[in-house]
């Protein structure tokens, strides 16, 4: 597993499934392909994407709200984007706000695991797709 690359260190929580259990990360790469993007039971409870990778999982975890108002945004795999079903927005596959009217990209945390389970931890310092400071901070 490879660790969150800078800062963002404590505060880590369990990520949960649908039932709010925890989450191997062992048995989600098993279960996932390459460049998959599924849900889990985030920091406060909030939805977020993990993102897979061939053999682990990527070091930043995606809040799944739209920054527009708040829908629900669905990963599209044919287009590789994020497209929200609510007013049109679209997410590139890291998140970053490519079309309105959504203001601003959508939400990080941190990835890393306790005991072998999923965690997410704040995301406190710059965007790495923006280089500006996290506007949910
Ligand atoms: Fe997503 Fe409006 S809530 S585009």
């Amino acid at each position: 597993f490879v660790p969150p690359v800078s800062g963002g260190g404590g505060g880590a929580q369990l990520a949960g499934d649908v039932d709010g259990n925890p989450v191997a990360l062992e048995s989600w790469v098993k279960s996932h392909k390459d460049n998959d993007r599924e849900l889990v039971q985030g920091l406060k409870g909030e939805p977020y994407y993990l993102i897979s990778t061939p053999d682990n999982i990527k070091d930043f975890a995606l809040l799944s709200v739209c920054t527009h108002l708040g829908c629900v945004v669905p990963w599209n795999k044919a287009a590789n984007k994020f497209c929200c079903p609510c007013h049109g927005s679209q997410y590139d596959e890291n998140g970053k706000v490519v079309r309105g009217p959504a203001p601003l990209s959508l939400a990080l945390a941190h990835t890393t695991t306790l005991n072998g389970n999923l965690a997410l931890s704040p995301w406190t310092e710059q965007d790495f797709r923006t280089g500006e400071d996290p506007w949910w901070k």
